[in-house]
């Protein structure tokens, strides 16, 4: 586990506000007839224009800047031409490098008016993210953040994804550890202050399997059920986690930045 100075999470934090402006693009635009290739040129827009560089796009070959996931894809789809739909659900995943450092987002948004059981979907998926971060305390283990997060879902009767997990981030997107969204509360590595996580709660509407398409990359559910995820990079701190994509975290000198439209 790589553990980093209060300085590296200030600019950590940096490079969150930058990747958290390009998903707030995305979420103004999202409507009916938008396709997520357009919603993708407008996250490569802001992350260049705030000096950031997309941090998906070339990694092991991905060719876009978001991750574009609609209805049954549970993360990893591509952009591409198909216009949004009313009563789509969509996952905007998006990573940003900053002065050398990284930040992870994602959110899953309803195109227009969803049925209710789709809304139940997407609440109880963010819910799970912040019953995570609540445990993302120092001296508790990961095995903490992942089972509250597993618990959240399994009383909701929904099923927890078990393909793909949360991770560790720094200088590399990817760091150890894995932060699955499933586990034992009480096992697992103790939290130290320093450690930073990409936790990332993938869930879908009922118990299944996970698969890959063809391009390599789209991983819809294997019974075409409905899926949601949200993302966010979070520092253990002394004073407990410090949710770097959040919108309170701008640093003093980004502060000041903004105000003279830097
Ligand atoms: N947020 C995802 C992750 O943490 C996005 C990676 S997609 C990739 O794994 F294209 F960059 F691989
Ligand atoms: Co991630």
């Amino acid at each position: 586990m790589i553990l980093k100075r209060p300085s590296e999470i200030d600019a950590m934090a940096d490079a969150a506000v930058i990747n958290r402006a390009a998903l707030e693009a995305v979420e103004a635009a999202i409507a009916p007839g938008v396709t997520t290739l357009e919603l993708n040129d407008l996250a490569e827009e802001v992350i260049l224009g705030g000096g950031g560089t997309p941090a998906f796009k070339g990694y092991h070959g991905f060719p876009a800047t978001l991750c574009t996931s609609l209805n049954e894809v549970v993360v990893h789809g591509i952009p591409n031409e198909r216009p949004l739909e009313e009563g789509d659900i969509v996952s905007i995943d998006v990573g940003t490098f900053y002065k050398g450092y990284a930040a992870d987002m994602a959110k899953t948004y309803a195109v227009g008016t969803i049925p209710e059981d789709v809304q139940r979907l997407l609440d109880a998926t963010e819910r799970s993210l912040y019953a995570g971060i609540e445990r993302a305390q120092p001296g508790n283990r990961l095995g903490d953040v992942s089972a509250a997060i597993q618990d959240v879902i399994e009383q909701e009767g929904m099923w927890v994804v078990r393909e793909f997990v949360g991770h560790g981030i720094g200088r590399t997107f990817h760091e150890p550890p894995d932060v699955p969204n499933f586990g034992r509360a009480g096992t697992g590595p103790v939290l130290r202050p320093g450690l930073v996580l990409a936790i990332e709660p993938m869930v879908a509407v009922s118990r299944t399997s996970v698969v890959v398409l063809d391009d390599g990359w789209t991983a819809p559910t294997e019974t075409g059920v409905l899926s949601a995820h949200f993302e966010h990079t979070v520092a253990i701190t002394d004073d407990g986690p410090r949710i770097l994509t959040a919108k309170e975290t701008m640093t003093k000198q980004n502060q000041e930045g903004s105000e003279h439209g830097a």
